[in-house]
């Protein structure tokens, strides 16, 4: 276990792993060594055979407030395009198992751009959301602007990207980018997405993966190919132990004993 610097690693239940940014004093700004220790620990608890499901969360201040603007005000162009500055951001979609952000206080910029790239948000009565780079002269450059439109729509997206207004845990459930704002009170929305990475983490991992795998494919594919792609997968599940135990003990009214086989 290497230990780190600008993040916390824990284990709340024996097969959930816990990443906090821990940053406070500059809201957990995502500086290039923060996520290089963020993809480190994400990518060990991915391995990790008793790891089912990952949750990641900040302060209650804030889940982060974006990329670090101190790193990135005298960068010049030819700098960020030959050292492919954020592209290693791209490696958090490359999991295989589900990660859940828990989102309190700011989530602006990277910081919104990162709870896109996780596969569920719970957000806390507290999280404000937003793409603000317009108010420094640029664009999102970690995802926003694409993975937003398919969240919340075109022109809900082009209001944010335009005017970086921020927008509340309450406008953002209602428009579906959260699953749900959780109920108030320091830890709630922690608390609320261990147990969901519990719950995930007691099924069969197999159909877990190929879950979160058929359900990403649906932004990349037609309907047509998304709808083959997926029964294919269905049809694969049949090779495993998993399918015939969780099946067997429908029947006999047990609760199943998944391998992960
Ligand atoms: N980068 C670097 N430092 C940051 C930061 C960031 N994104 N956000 C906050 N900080 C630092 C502040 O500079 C301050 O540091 P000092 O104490 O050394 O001055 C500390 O965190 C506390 O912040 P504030 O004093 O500003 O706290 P506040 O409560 O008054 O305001 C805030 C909070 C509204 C979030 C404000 O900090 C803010 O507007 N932050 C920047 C938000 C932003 O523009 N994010 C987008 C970044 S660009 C991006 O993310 C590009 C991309 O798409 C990948």
């Amino acid at each position: 276990q290497r230990s780190y610097e600008y993040i916390l690693v824990s284990r709340p239940e024996p097969s959930v792993v816990l990443v906090t940014l821990n940053r406070p004093k500059s809201l957990n700004a995502l500086s290039s060594p923060l996520f290089t220790e963020l993809n480190h620990a994400l990518g060990e608890a991915d391995k990790d055979d008793s790891v089912g499901a990952m949750v990641l969360t900040g302060s209650e201040r804030a889940f982060a407030a974006g990329a670090d603007i101190k790193e990135m005000k005298d960068k010049q162009y030819a700098d960020v395009y030959k050292n492919k500055f954020l592209e290693d951001w791209g490696l958090i979609n490359q999991l295989r198992k589900p990660l859940i952000a828990a989102v309190s206080g700011y989530a602006l910029g990277g910081g919104c751009e990162l709870a896109l790239m996780c596969d569920i948000i719970l957000a806390s009565p507290t999280a404000k959301f937003g793409q603000p780079e317009i108010n420094l002269g640029v664009i999102p450059g970690g995802g926003g602007s694409q993975r937003l439109i398919h969240a919340i729509g075109k022109s809900r997206t082009m209001e944010l990207v335009l005017t970086g207004r921020t927008f509340t845990a309450q406008e953002a459930s209602q428009w579906g980018m959260v699953s749900r704002v959780v109920g108030e009170g320091e830890g709630e929305v922690v608390k609320e997405a261990v147990n969901m990475a519990k719950e995930i983490a007691s099924k069969g991992q197999i159909a877990v993966q190929a879950g979160k795998e058929v359900v990403n494919a649906a932004y990349e594919m037609t309907l047509a190919e998304g709808l083959r792609f997926e029964r294919r997968i269905f049809h694969g599940l049949f090779a495993t132990n998993d399918q015939k135990e969780g099946m067997a003990a429908f029947a006999e009214k047990r609760k199943a004993n998944f391998t992960h086989s």
